[in-house]
């Protein structure tokens, strides 16, 4: 017997549930592109993207998904031949690295392993030890989505500034804007870059990139024609907001997302309304933990992301509850990224709760309930009273 007919719940770490209201918004005609509504809104748009990143600097829209965005923010920094300071903390520095390389850079990669974060004493080293600043950017993951660590970004900017470094630094938020806790300006970010399909609620499609002064200072003559920020920042023309035709309905989409935002409360409630259902997934897996293989990959909380959790399980136990969950739950959980190679079989023994965008208690109660059937029918051990233990954390919000 399944018990999955009903709404299914779509819980990997992005794309997220997409609201009905954002659903509702694109269902619309096509827009004239060259003048009316279309184009006031987007007007619109830019201020609200900005307050989301908090940051009074500017932003390019661009119509991509992730890496799309890696690879502009890429193409308007760096210079072919020269070095960046890979910081990685699970599979997406480094993949944004990778970016980097096949544009000509010189990277090196610290790698921080699969379960901690950004060391900043090793990067306090290796930066010490470049006196000929030959290292021109710093990038890095805020969330990385495979390890569902969190990183200490303003700690990282403390460490630049303090050796009077003058690399770029530049962060991917692609998992936790709009989720965890993120101040561009504050914590001294240079470039940031986004995507629509996590915290803002939207289908993938579109990529940000957010920058400063200092990052557009410092632009090359290589910049690509189509990638170039410029004129998507600071557009003469309506169509150089997005290189060419609008991606229209992903706008209407956006605009709807970032108006729930702002009836939330804006985003210190969105932050504050993740961190507390993060802690509830993070109490019931603590307490599966005591009583049989679960793990949460990341020990300390502190370090812990509120946009997705990865966990260890062991054997193939991590494909069988996957599978039983949405099979006979109608919940989809998130694969294990990054932590073995598919068709290693210990690739079996993770997976990931994503927790990030429109999401609220009674489905976090909802997709925890449905892993403990999991648990239960599967014969995976466990200890007793996680559901409690994350029902006391929503009863204390
Ligand atoms: C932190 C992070 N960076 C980059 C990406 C790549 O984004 P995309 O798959 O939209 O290209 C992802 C995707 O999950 C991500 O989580």
């Amino acid at each position: 017997m399944t018990l999955a007919h009903g709404r299914p719940y779509l819980a990997i770490p992005g794309p997220s549930v997409m609201p009905d209201r954002v659903l509702n918004a694109m269902h619309q005609a096509a827009p004239n592109i060259y003048e009316g509504d279309l184009v006031e809104m987007v007007h619109g748009l830019v201020p609200d993207l900005k307050a989301v990143a908090r940051t009074a600097g500017d932003v390019a829209i661009y119509i991509c998904n992730g890496h799309g965005a890696w690879e502009a923010a890429a193409s308007n920094t760096l210079r072919p031949g020269e070095k960046v300071l890979v910081l990685s903390t699970g599979r997406f520095a480094e993949g944004w690295g990778v970016v980097f390389d096949r544009l000509g850079a010189k990277t090196e990669v610290i790698d921080f392993g699969k379960r901690a974060a950004v060391d900043l004493a090793r990067v306090e080293a290796v930066l010490a030890a470049d006196s000929a600043h030959e290292f021109k950017a710093v990038i890095t993951v805020h969330v990385d989505t495979s390890t569902s660590v969190k990183n200490d970004i303003a700690g990282i900017r403390t460490v630049i500034d303090k050796l009077g470094h003058p690399a770029l630094f530049m962060v991917d938020c692609i998992a936790s804007l709009a989720v965890d806790r993120f101040e561009m300006d504050a914590w001294g970010v240079d470039v940031m870059v986004a995507a629509s399909q996590k915290g803002l609620m939207t289908p993938p499609g579109l990529g940000f990139v957010f920058f400063n002064d200092k990052a557009a200072a410092r632009q090359p003559e290589t910049a690509s024609f189509y990638w170039d920020w410029a004129p998507r920042a600071k557009p003469q023309l309506f169509y150089q907001f997005f290189g060419g035709t609008a991606p229209t309905h992903h706008l209407f989409g956006l605009r709807e997302a970032l108006d729930m935002i702002a009836e939330e409360g804006g985003i210190e409630a969105v932050w504050a309304r993740h961190e507390t259902l993060a802690r509830a997934v993070w109490a019931a897996f603590e307490v599966w933990g005591q009583g049989g293989p679960l793990e949460l990959n990341i020990s300390d909380p502190a370090r812990r992301s509120c946009a997705v959790t990865a966990l260890r399980i062991g054997g193939d136990d991590g494909t069988r509850l996957r599978r039983w969950v949405e099979d006979k739950a109608g919940v989809t959980l998130g694969i294990g990224l990054g932590m073995a190679e598919p068709g290693d079989p210990s690739w079996h023994g993770f997976f990931r709760l994503g927790h990030m965008g429109h999401l609220n208690a009674h489905m976090v109660m909802g997709a925890l309930g449905a892993i403990e059937a999991g648990l239960v029918a599967l014969d995976i051990p466990h200890g007793d009273g996680a559901l409690a233990a994350a029902a006391k954390v929503v009863a204390e919000a």
